[in-house]
């Protein structure tokens, strides 16, 4: 069905979004503790060339500069997470007050030019002295002090932020620690604490959404999960049992947590076989199921859809599902059951220069897969395409990020179209930010950042060519695609 470009509800949330590890640099800053990742990229040949965020794209210093731009764009959201140990240096105990100040500076800075600020709690940087300390996400102790962290907030921004994500992507900070060792904690295959890390990480969701709705009534909070929707490989019903034995193992066993505070039965069936079922205190299920009845909105970050085949052999269960079994570049491969599934590249799709199925399509289906389960507003909290970017005489002619952005925003207004709540879209991101693994060669802004490692780089900011054709976006309501 061809639908036809429409203008996007009213009040429609066109935002950006950030990380503080990824932009914000000044990592020894106004009393700023050290985190995972400012000793995890410290290990050798952990990231491209051992790139680090201490400097990151320096937003620490420029937000404003950044701001006056988002708002030349015409912004309606700016999504930021908070590094935790600018407020808590040692992750729990004294709160320092120079790291409140900055965010609810950058807030401020939002706000004096009507975009609305959308806050993340956590994406991925926990203070290490938690590590130290306890072993951080893998001790339960960790659950109160996220929750002292997430209320600190909630009383100090509460009033200014409506919009707040307690975790960014826990099923790929998880993964990527617990079981494909590419992230801090670096390990491989642990089953057991994986999912007792989810379960601790599920219940400091859950209690600071309980603390929310008694300090911010008004407000809005939700999680966001990088949700890779999955096609059976064909009609071969084997196929297809593959395909819901991953949505269920991947995506659904996190987002039904969120969102009605159960585990799916196959996964939980499974976990339970396995011996993999994790410790869990008495009342963990009633705060788990009342958290989720206050849940406001499913955040969705979206890159790309997974085919799932059947696995007859060996291993390939890949609880992330893009590194898949096929051979394909960057392939891990962990130990796996029989039969689940396996996820081969998909024949209809083109890849980015990092591997990523490009399948705007799945953006809608995403949509539509999240609304009929679910029945939840959604924020598309990340969507982009990480790319190499040229500067040519102060211009960055990024004609394929606009293709891509552009399929990505026509899919998402067929979405509303077939009656999904969707109220706001993000694009991951505003400015060039450190990718994690991948230093600064691989760009997803909309502003260039003259910025190679090592330090020493300009930092000037470059409008690319994507930025002017956002800005006619946004000002259109999503009518001028
Ligand atoms: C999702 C993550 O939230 C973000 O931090 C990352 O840079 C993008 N994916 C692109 O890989």
């Amino acid at each position: 069905m061809i639908m036809e470009m429409i203008e996007m509800p009213k009040n429609f949330l066109w935002g950006c979004a950030s990380a503080a590890y990824q932009v914000e640099g000044a990592y020894q800053e106004d009393g700023k503790g050290l985190t995972n990742w400012d000793q995890f990229v410290r290990i050798k040949d952990k990231t491209f060339k051992d790139t680090t965020g201490d400097v990151a794209v320096d937003h620490y210093h420029r937000y404003k500069e950044d701001i006056a731009l988002m708002a030349e764009l015409g912004l309606k959201t700016y999504r930021f997470s908070v590094s935790w140990a600018r407020i808590f240096p040692e992750g729990r105990g004294a709160v320092n007050e120079k790291g409140l100040q900055f965010y609810e500076n950058l807030v401020d800075e939002c706000l004096k030019y009507g975009i609305e600020p959308m806050v993340t709690l956590y994406h991925w940087d926990i203070p290490a002295a938690l590590d130290t300390a306890y072993g951080g996400w893998e001790d339960r102790q960790i659950v109160d002090d996220y929750a002292a962290y997430a209320k600190c907030l909630f009383k100090r921004l509460g009033r200014k932020v409506k919009y707040w994500i307690t975790f960014n992507e826990q099923n790929i900070f998880t993964t990527f620690g617990w079981l494909l060792a590419a992230h801090p904690p670096g390990k491989f295959d642990a089953q057991k604490m994986f999912y007792q890390v989810n379960h601790h990480v599920n219940m400091a969701h859950a209690k600071a959404v309980l603390a929310f709705k008694q300090i911010v009534p008004d407000g809005k909070i939700g999680a966001s999960f990088a949700f890779s929707p999955s096609y059976a490989f064909d009609c071969d019903p084997k196929n297809v049992i593959a395909k819901i034995n991953f949505d269920e193992m991947n995506s659904f066993w996190w987002m039904d947590i969120y969102a009605y505070g159960r585990y799916p039965a196959f996964t939980w069936n499974y976990l339970d076989k396995k011996g993999l079922v994790p410790e869990m205190e008495a009342d963990d299920k009633t705060i788990l199921l009342a958290a989720a009845a206050k849940l406001d909105f499913m955040g969705i970050n979206y890159y790309q859809s997974i085919v799932c085949e059947y696995n007859p052999l060996h291993g390939g269960v890949d609880p992330y599902g893009t590194m898949n079994t096929a051979g394909k570049k960057g392939t891990t491969e962990i130990k796996g059951v029989p039969g689940l599934y396996k996820n081969p590249p998909n024949p209809y799709l083109m890849t980015t220069d990092w591997d990523w199925t490009i399948d705007a399509s799945g953006l809608r289906y995403a949509c539509r897969e999240v609304t009929s389960r679910y029945h939840l507003p959604i924020v598309i909290s990340e969507n982009g395409l990480g790319a190499f970017d040229i500067l040519e005489d102060g211009k960055i002619h990024d004609g394929y990020r606009i293709d891509y952005l552009r399929e990505h925003v026509l899919a998402l207004e067929e979405a509303v179209q077939d009656g999904c709540d969707i109220i706001s879209y993000c694009v991951w991101s505003f400015t060039d930010l450190l990718s994690w693994l991948n230093g600064y060669q691989k760009r997803y802004g909309l502003v260039y950042v003259d910025r190679e490692e090592p330090e020493g780089s300009s930092m000037n900011r470059y409008k690319k060519d994507s930025f002017y054709w956002y800005k006619k976006v946004i000002s259109s309501n999503g009518k001028h695609l």
